[in-house]
């Protein structure tokens, strides 16, 4: 449970550009009273911390300092996003060997410090390091949180939302499975204003080659902003202010994200993408999505990928 006062503690690691830019949108939503900011470039979070306290006279104050592990002993939330970014032309599974390694450096003290909070879990492959995380630190499933198919699912709304021309927020939609390359949209159950996406697609004229196409762009809109300017990181910062303020807030909202099976989709001891409820507990429950057989198929075929590299990278 998180503290009973006010007060909230989040404690970032990995202070690139993907964890500033997740700063940034925490500040600019006035969430948690205390931000701290840890990377091995010690500078840069010192930059940072005065740079975003600059944001406070016209957002909400709050203590935001360069801190180290053992400022997670009381922290509400850890939010790591420590770790390589994809080069032009790697895929985010190949970043395996190198973002584990950082990644076993990081969980282990902060577990000493006597943190009890949640992990969110962003750097990738974001599946395999949410997993190596739960393993590392010995924590309960529910406290272990990836940022799975947040960002992809984000697009996904986004791209349905242009096609339909409504508000991508109207939009009730999930991409499944890995944060990467063999994610699919779970078109089965997603709906536009109370209509199956299906059925308003046929009412429109966009044909079943057009959805997949749109599923596919969204499958490689990251290799195409990386392509363009060399990583990604808006998209995600927000995505996980948006999981951060369900676990801060308690609010039991639904959002896609990376989750432990157990036996759900018929799956085990694995994190992947999937709805669940997010509260101050971490991961409250796991929504099971009724799936068209199509879709379970592709779901399974996804985790066995990522239970190679997993086995692989754990090795
Ligand atoms: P970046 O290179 O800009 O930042 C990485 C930061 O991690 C650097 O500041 C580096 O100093 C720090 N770091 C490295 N080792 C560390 C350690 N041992 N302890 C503390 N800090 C350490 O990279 P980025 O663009 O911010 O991307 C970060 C990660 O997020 C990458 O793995 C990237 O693939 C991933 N990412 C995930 C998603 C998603 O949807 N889950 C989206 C975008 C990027
Ligand atoms: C993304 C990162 C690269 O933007 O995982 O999807």
């Amino acid at each position: 449970m998180l503290s009973s006062t006010n007060h909230q503690k989040v404690v970032l690691v990995g202070d690139g550009a993907v964890g500033s830019s997740y700063a940034y949108a925490m500040v600019q939503q006035g969430l948690a009273e205390e931000f701290v900011i840890v990377d091995v470039i010690k500078d840069r979070t010192l930059g940072d911390a005065l740079d975003l306290e600059d944001a406070q006279a016209f957002t909400a104050p709050k203590k935001i300092y360069s801190g180290e592990y053992s400022d997670c002993s009381d922290a509400d939330v850890v939010v790591i996003t420590a770790g390589a970014p994809q080069k032009p032309g790697e895929s985010r599974l190949d970043l395996v060997n190198k973002n584990m390694k950082i990644l076993s450096s990081i969980v282990k003290p902060i577990v000493d410090s006597g943190f009890d909070g949640i992990f969110v879990v962003a750097a990738n492959p974001v599946d395999v390091l949410t997993y190596a995380t739960w393993k590392f630190s010995g924590f309960p499933k529910e406290k272990v949180i990836g940022s799975g198919t947040s960002l992809d699912s984000s697009r996904l709304r986004v791209a349905l939302g242009k096609k339909f021309n409504v508000d991508p927020r109207s939009v009730d939609a999930y991409i499944m499975g890995e944060h990467g390359d063999s994610e699919f949209a779970a078109y089965s159950t997603a709906t536009i204003g109370t209509k199956p996406v299906k059925v308003l697609a046929k009412e429109k004229g966009v044909s079943e080659d057009d959805l997949a196409k749109l599923e596919d762009d969204v499958r490689n809109k990251a290799y195409e902003i990386i392509n363009k300017k060399g990583a990604t990181f808006y998209g995600i910062g927000t995505s996980l202010m948006r999981i951060s303020k369900a676990i801060l807030r308690d609010e039991n909202a639904i959002l896609p994200v990376g989750a432990y099976m157990d036996g759900q989709y018929g799956l085990n001891d694995i994190y992947i993408g999937t709805p669940a409820i997010i509260n101050s507990n971490g991961i409250g429950e796991i929504i099971e999505s009724p799936l068209s057989a199509d879709e379970l198929k592709k779901m399974q075929d996804s985790a066995a990928t990522l239970k190679k590299v997993l086995n692989d990278g754990l090795a």
